[in-house]
């Protein structure tokens, strides 16, 4: 019943009794991180280094130490997370299954899996363990999606913990759905907003053919929103991707095609909408899967890796027409860089004055 593997983690497939407790409408009745102050002074009061790896996607927090989160704070990061689309955290040893659980439960009721194996203590905390996926098949590797957008009620929040990882490779890679919206023009953007799209459990299905394995409840398809308004940040998202999203809803299967490919490819080909995360044993990512796209890279056999994930339930998904745009946002950050230029600028040339006259 349960693999054998280099941890301590004990991993179960699903059972009779697992699908009792299993619910697959579970959905969150607050939003997380709404309205915190815009600055998220208590958060950062315990920062020690700010590390944004791209100017729109992806922050390195220092000094934080996930267990020990005050109220405010866990408030404030869920916040921060959905701004900055991606979060990470090294050294998180203490954040244990039962820890994991606990995060994840400040921001909302945890999601139980219908395929993947959990951990025997907590059913919310998954197992990727790259053992119980033989090379290149079955699992999701270096395929672009937003975690478990098949459900009625998908994911807001995800948080990853590495235990173990490869010597070299087993990176991921996150896109940002902001940007992707964003960058069309907007005829395109106009087209888009009129849609919904059908998000299946297809690849669950071929797993379950595949492997015989029980499924945890069942396996959802739900029509969702191409543009998404995120309910925290606000601002509008491309909610489409390569692994769950099966068609446009309303139009030809070729115009399905054609538009989910495109969208698809400006997701994995765009590099100036990723970042990279290198992996080290303990490092947690905390990422908001209403606005951004992720997928591991597939580069590391023989090494394994094992990591444990909870997922956290967010709010049925919807479009606002009046949302905003991190684009619109990004305004005042841009302008607070320039003057920052400007003011150094200044700082020099009287330096340079001052100099002359010292002379
Ligand atoms: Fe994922």
């Amino acid at each position: 019943m349960a693999p054998s593997v280099e941890s301590d983690a004990v991993i179960l497939f699903a059972t009779e009794k697992d699908s009792l407790i299993a619910d697959r409408n579970t959905h969150a009745t607050r939003v997380a991180g709404l309205g915190v102050d815009p600055e998220k002074k208590a958060l950062f009061a315990s920062v020690t280094k700010r590390i944004d790896y791209t100017l729109k996607i992806g922050t390195e927090l220092h000094g934080i130490r996930l267990t020990q989160l005050t109220e405010q704070q866990a408030e404030e990061l869920a916040a921060f997370v959905a701004e900055r689309g991606v979060v990470f955290f090294r050294d998180q040893d203490d954040l244990d299954g039962n820890e994991h659980v606990k995060l994840g439960r400040r921001w909302g009721p945890l999601h139980i899996h219908p395929l993947i194996p959990h951990e025997q203590e907590n059913p919310e905390v998954i197992v990727l363990d790259s053992r119980l996926n033989p090379p290149n098949r079955y699992n999701t590797n270096n395929s672009w999606h937003s975690d478990v957008s098949f459900e009625p009620a998908p994911s807001s929040f995800s948080i990853l913990k590495f235990d173990e990882i490869p010597e070299s490779g087993g990176d991921t890679v996150w896109a940002n759905g902001y940007q992707l919206y964003d960058d069309l023009s907007q005829p395109i953007k106009t087209l888009l907003e009129g849609l919904t799209a059908t998000h299946s459990s297809d690849i669950f299905r071929i797993i379950q053919a595949r492997t015989g394995r029980k499924t945890f409840g069942k396996l959802n398809d739900s029509s969702h929103p191409v543009v998404r308004t995120n309910p925290v940040t606000g601002w509008k998202s491309i909610f489409t991707n390569s692994v769950f999203t099966r068609e446009i809803d309303g139009v030809t299967s070729l115009e399905s095609k054609w538009i989910l490919d495109y969208l698809n490819d400006l997701t994995s080909k765009r590099l100036e909408y990723q970042v990279r995360f290198r992996w080290e044993k303990h490092s947690v990512a905390i990422w908001d899967n209403r606005s951004t796209f992720h997928t591991g890279v597939p580069d590391f056999r023989p090494y394994n890796r094992l990591g444990l994930r909870v997922t956290v339930s967010g709010e049925v998904p919807y479009y606002d027409p009046s949302s905003g745009t991190q684009a619109k946002a990004f305004e005042s950050t841009a302008k607070a860089i320039i003057a920052k230029q400007e003011a150094a600028e200044a700082e020099k040339s009287k330096k340079g004055l001052d100099n002359l006259q010292l002379a």
